[in-house]
């Protein structure tokens, strides 16, 4: 395999090994908080630890920075090689050197995320983060599949990344409100999160499937794919 295909399966080996064993665990530490908190008024001595929702919330952080991280790496593959083959860098050098700073100040926009405390300052690494995603995700280089955004791999992805931002930057939103509304709204989000997540590993897998290996692009790319027929 050429270099430009090993490092194609970088982000999808990657998310396996780290993004989903992390997914499995906040996931199975968020129903036991829920489990014990709702023990708690019926007076019932509940059998799971009070660390549990300590525990989902720093695996969480941890699941919030990989799940941001590896969707950059996942649009920096495309973005690279697809600018180096239409070498961009001499036809349109400032998109070039916007998409190398939107890449650096979106790493440390979610760095200052994990820093902030102060409300504001949350909104607006929240806000930066999210943007810098939105942008490179709307560079010409990555294929979207607007056609089909149902079953796109790029706005499920996208979707699944801010609302880990959402989480990240309304950590303390959801212990500071003593009538629960963050609390539920933190669920929903998530709920909705999860599906993202196993959409994406159904459109990934069946991308890997897509995409041929660089010394078969010239002859896979003559085909018809909505027609399904090759020359
Ligand atoms: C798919 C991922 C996630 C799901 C399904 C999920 C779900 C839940 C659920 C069901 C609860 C318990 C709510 C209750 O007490 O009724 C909870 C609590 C919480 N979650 Fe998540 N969550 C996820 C990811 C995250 C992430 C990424 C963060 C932060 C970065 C986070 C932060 C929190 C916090 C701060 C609490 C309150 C914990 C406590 O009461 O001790 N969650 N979550
Ligand atoms: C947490 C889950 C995941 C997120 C947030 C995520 C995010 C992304 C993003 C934003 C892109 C760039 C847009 C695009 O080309 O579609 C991408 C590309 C890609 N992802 Fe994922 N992804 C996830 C899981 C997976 C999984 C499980 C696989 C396969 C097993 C996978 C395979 C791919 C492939 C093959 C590409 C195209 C890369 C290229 O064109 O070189 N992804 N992903």
């Amino acid at each position: 395999m050429a270099l430009k295909d090993i490092l194609a399966l970088v982000h999808p080996a990657l998310v396996i090994v780290v993004v989903y064993p992390l997914l499995g665990i906040v996931l199975n530490r968020a129903l036991q908080v829920r489990q014990r908190r709702l023990a708690i008024p019926s007076g019932t001595q509940s059998k799971i630890p009070p660390t549990v929702g300590a525990d989902h919330v720093q695996l969480g952080r941890w699941l919030s920075g990989s799940v941001v991280g590896l969707a950059l790496v996942g649009l920096a593959h495309p973005l690279f090689f697809k600018m180096q083959a239409n070498q961009a860098w001499h036809q349109e050098p400032l998109r070039v050197s916007f998409v190398v700073a939107m890449f650096v100040a979106t790493a440390a926009a979610l760095f200052c995320l994990y820093r902030a405390r102060e409300k504001t300052w949350r909104a607006v690494f929240a806000l930066l983060t999210g943007m810098g995603i939105v942008v490179l995700g709307a560079q010409p280089e990555i294929f979207r599949r607007d056609d089909q955004w149902y079953a796109s791999h790029y706005y499920y992805g996208v979707a699944a990344a801010l609302l880990m931002i959402v989480s990240l930057a309304t950590i303390q939103e959801i212990y500071q409100d003593r009538q629960h509304r963050w609390r539920r709204l933190h669920i929903v989000l998530n709920t909705v999160a999860l599906l993202f997540f196993v959409g994406q590993a159904l459109t990934g897998t069946r991308d890997l499937l897509e995409i041929p290996l660089s010394w078969q692009e010239s002859h896979l790319y003559q085909c018809d794919f909505a027609n399904q027929v090759c020359p």
